[in-house]
């Protein structure tokens, strides 16, 4: 097993201390990386601000060029980098494969956005003082953008912080999560083969302490973080004067009105909340059903999960996977604990499975009291919690009822219901018809209230990896 290490101007460092990257389905040994270091964070900035010059220099056509070449040669080992995350994360080989389509089109709609990094005129004769003068604005790169991302998308989730930040001309340090650095180390190598200056992209893997040297750096104009709220918090307070774009959690919910397709409702449940094994910041966690159609709603559920088949992450047909440790079973087991002691009804699962601990039966849950903790947290586990409602007053207050607001969806064909919905929800995205999980990678993307600050999306992101800068110009010399 080749030993790799943090990817600083296009070689690979070392240090004493080794990571383990584990299987998740068997604990398997799959890699082992030389943990990042303060030092490597101080080495990174030196090389990024050679990096910044270099790819800010270059035209939009050039980055666009580069992006779209590092997409075909991502398309040409599609394969090889599906089975990365597969021995990293655990997926199974075919939400794998869906992760690497995903990152191609992030990379593409990057490379587009790089050519449309414009400004706008701004008539200054408008106002009593601006007779004489023309104004106009244009965006520049803010120089450094730190990038920190969680374990269950190592590829696209790496991919929607640096692709659009080089698209704009930024260089870039990444620290993917200490679980899962395989995949983003073999991106940062592919960028700089596809012609991304070396010095413009450095992935440090680590934990808290190069997070917070990179966070802390006072050269590093952005930090676009993607994890918990726990962390989000402390990035916030010890961060200083810079940019801060922070991607957290949620416990999304769907809503089935009496009206709505239930077999639609089902089936965007099933993929929602179970795949990556529940863990996705959007999720299906909390899903609320009219009382005229909640039985039939549930026991469809039922049927239908009773159908996925859970196991080996490699094999074809398998449907859900591990979770990323046996710890994190533990954890989401004693939820579950708490919540049937609370009066809540096990409808199926709560178990793991013989072949490997790490393996959560999907789980049902109903009748779940507001304040357990499997409601009000945000699960990350393959369990989704069923709830009845009389009206639709109670299944939007009931939505609100949580200290976060990534996205949350209806199903209805009442058009009333659904714009009173879209209006009072409060999340970053509403989705009627459709599973809260839903993500297009070109589409804004982000929370209100505990679920962050900022939106992603190539396009949004870009605006908060560049600074405006202004120019008013006095026609008399
Ligand atoms: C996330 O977990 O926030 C990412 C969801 C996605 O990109 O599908």
């Amino acid at each position: 097993m080749k030993e790799k290490g943090p990817f600083i101007g296009g070689r690979y460092w070392q240090s004493d201390e080794l990571i383990e990257v584990r299987y998740p389905y068997t604990g398997e040994l799959v890699g082992k990386v030389f943990k990042g270091t303060e030092a490597h964070v101080q080495e990174a900035i030196k090389v990024a601000k050679e990096g910044f010059k270099k790819l800010s220099s270059m035209t939009a056509y050039e980055r666009y060029s580069i992006l779209m070449r590092a997409s075909l040669m991502l398309q040409e080992r599609a394969e090889e980098f599906a089975k990365s995350l597969v021995l990293e994360v655990g997926k199974t080989i075919r939400e794998a494969r869906t992760e690497v389509q995903r990152a191609i089109q992030t990379l593409i709609f990057s490379a587009e956005e790089a050519k449309r990094i414009g400004g706008e005129v701004v008539p200054l004769d408008a106002h009593p003082n601006g007779k004489g003068k023309v104004g106009f604005y244009i965006r520049q790169p803010v120089g450094i953008v730190c990038a920190i991302t969680p374990f269950n998308f190592p590829l696209n989730l790496s991919m929607h912080k640096v692709a659009p930040a080089l698209a704009a001309g930024n260089a870039v340090l990444l620290k993917p999560s200490e679980r899962t650095p395989l995949t983003p180390l073999m991106l940062a190598e592919l960028l700089v083969s596809a012609g991304i200056p070396p010095q413009a992209i450095s992935v440090i893997p680590g934990y808290g302490d190069v997070g917070r040297a990179m966070t802390t750096h006072p050269d590093v104009r952005v930090v676009s973080f993607t994890g918990s709220k726990r962390v989000g918090e402390i990035i916030t307070r010890q961060a200083g004067i810079k940019r801060v774009v922070l991607e957290l959690g949620s416990n999304s919910a769907l809503v089935l009105h009496k009206d709505g397709n239930i077999k639609k409702a089902v089936e965007k449940t099933v993929l929602g909340g179970y795949a990556i094994a529940g863990q996705v910041c959007i999720s299906v966690q909390r899903v609320f059903v009219h009382e005229d159609v909640f039985d039939e709603y549930l026991s469809e559920l039922k049927r239908a999960v009773d159908s996925l088949k859970v196991g080996d992450p490699l094999k074809e047909d398998t449907d859900v996977g591990p979770m990323i440790s046996t710890s994190e079973v533990e954890r989401v087991q004693e939820w579950l604990s708490e919540a049937v002691k609370e009066g809540a009804r096990l409808v199926r699962g709560g178990v793991a499975c013989a072949e490997s601990k790490a393996l959560l039966e999907p789980t049902i849950v109903s009748l779940l009291p507001p304040h357990a903790k499997l409601f009000r947290e945000e699960a990350f586990a393959p369990v989704v919690v069923v709830n009845p409602y009389r009206d639709i007053e109670e299944a939007i207050r009931a939505v609100n009822d949580s200290e976060y607001g990534l996205q949350a969806s209806i199903f209805t064909k009442d058009i009333d219901i659904a714009w009173e919905f879209i209006r009072k929800v409060e999340a970053g995205g509403v989705l009627i018809n459709e599973g809260p999980n839903f993500r297009a990678d070109q589409m804004p993307y982000g929370g209100v209230k505990a679920s962050g600050i900022g939106r992603e999306g190539p396009k949004f992101a870009i605006e908060d990896y560049t600074e405006i800068k202004m120019v008013v110009w006095d026609l008399n010399p």
